[in-house]
């Protein structure tokens, strides 16, 4: 089999906070701790979970604009960690990053031509007609005309907005592109239609994504395998339609029930997610999970699960199993 264009292992972000006055010991807040997963050519992979429990800082990382405590980031089979100068440039173009607020992500004081065009001179010589060209091109692959280049961010609506995010993402032929919540700031109205643009433009384009977001089922819907996060751990993952199927730890389940309201599924009488998501300060022994999981038993507060694969690419980390 071919090697994944990502792969992430034991991956792990630890930040110290407070003051260490008087030799206290400053606190961790361990925001990735230990993960793993792979992200194959055009694949999508969805990574899910509650506010706070470690996909942005997921994100940042792949993105290399943090640096990892633990753990290492291949991408095309080498290490992300060890690229400097212009290798480290062709990473940054080659990765890419689509933000949850398009009312924050774009320059106010750009025109879109601008702002499109300005990734591709920073990466690439290009004649300030071929940038034009090539930004007319990406304008039209997310369903604007070309002369819309001449506007500025604020005279457009919020999903016009995330769809030029898309194409600056897309501006420097990136092979993978991190969607952090692309659509959670959306109408609702224009979710689908932004999720279909993904779509599309993954079926021309073969780029891969790494998609987050807090709702299970719409994760589910774009990727082809999607893991699942808490406080900071993958819990479980699996191909999408086999989680859907069959989720079996509690949390996915809990997502899932969260996810579809209006679903009188037995999953839904089975397990509702109570209480907030504990402080990634200072997290619950054991399994992470068990202050809040109907299923808990004694050895759960004691033991940490670790991630098993009980199926063919099904991986989960629950004694229940
Ligand atoms: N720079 C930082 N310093 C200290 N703690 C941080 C830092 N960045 C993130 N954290 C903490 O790490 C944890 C994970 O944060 P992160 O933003 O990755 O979560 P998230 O899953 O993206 O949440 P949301 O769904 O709200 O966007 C949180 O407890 C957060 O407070
Ligand atoms: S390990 Fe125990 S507490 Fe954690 S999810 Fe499984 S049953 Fe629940
Ligand atoms: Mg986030």
């Amino acid at each position: 089999m071919a090697k994944p264009l990502l792969e992430v292992r034991d991956l792990q972000k630890h930040f110290a906070i407070g003051g260490s006055f008087f030799g206290r010991r400053r606190a961790l807040v361990k925001a990735v701790d230990g993960i793993s997963f792979t992200i194959n050519a055009g694949e999508t992979l969805g990574l899910v979970g509650e506010s706070g429990c470690g996909k942005t800082t997921t994100s940042k990382l792949v993105l290399a604009a943090e640096a990892p405590t633990g753990g290492t980031i291949e991408f095309e089979g080498r290490a992300v960690a060890a690229l400097r100068g212009a290798e480290l440039q062709d990473y940054r173009r080659k990765v890419q990053v689509v933000f949850q607020d398009p009312y924050s992500s774009l320059s106010p004081r750009m025109r879109v031509g601008e702002i499109i065009g300005e990734p591709i001179k920073a990466h690439e010589r290009l004649s300030s007609a071929d940038v034009r060209a090539r930004v007319a091109q990406l304008l039209e692959l997310v369903g604007f005309r070309p002369d819309v280049a001449r506007l500025f961010p604020h005279e457009f609506s919020g999903g016009q907005r995330q769809r030029l995010a898309i194409a600056r993402a897309l501006s420097t032929s990136a092979r993978l592109v991190v969607l952090d919540e692309p659509v959670s700031a959306l109408d609702v109205s224009i979710r689908a239609h932004i999720i279909s643009l993904l779509e599309e433009i993954q079926q021309r384009l073969a780029v891969s994504y790494l998609f987050i977001a807090h709702d299970l089922a719409a994760v589910a819907h774009l990727s082809q395998r999607t893991a699942v996060m808490y406080l900071g751990k993958i819990v479980e993952v699996a191909e999408s339609l086999e989680l859907c199927a069959k989720p079996l730890h509690p949390y996915t389940k809990a997502l899932f029930a969260a996810s579809l309201p209006s679903h009188p599924d037995e999953l839904r009488e089975e397990i509702v997610l109570t209480g907030e998501v504990p402080s990634a300060v200072d997290p619950p022994r054991g399994c992470h999970f068990h202050p809040r999981c109907p299923f808990v038993m004694p050895r759960c507060a004691e033991h940490e699960p670790p991630l098993v694969e009980l199926a063919a690419g099904h991986s989960v980390a629950c004694h229940l199993y």
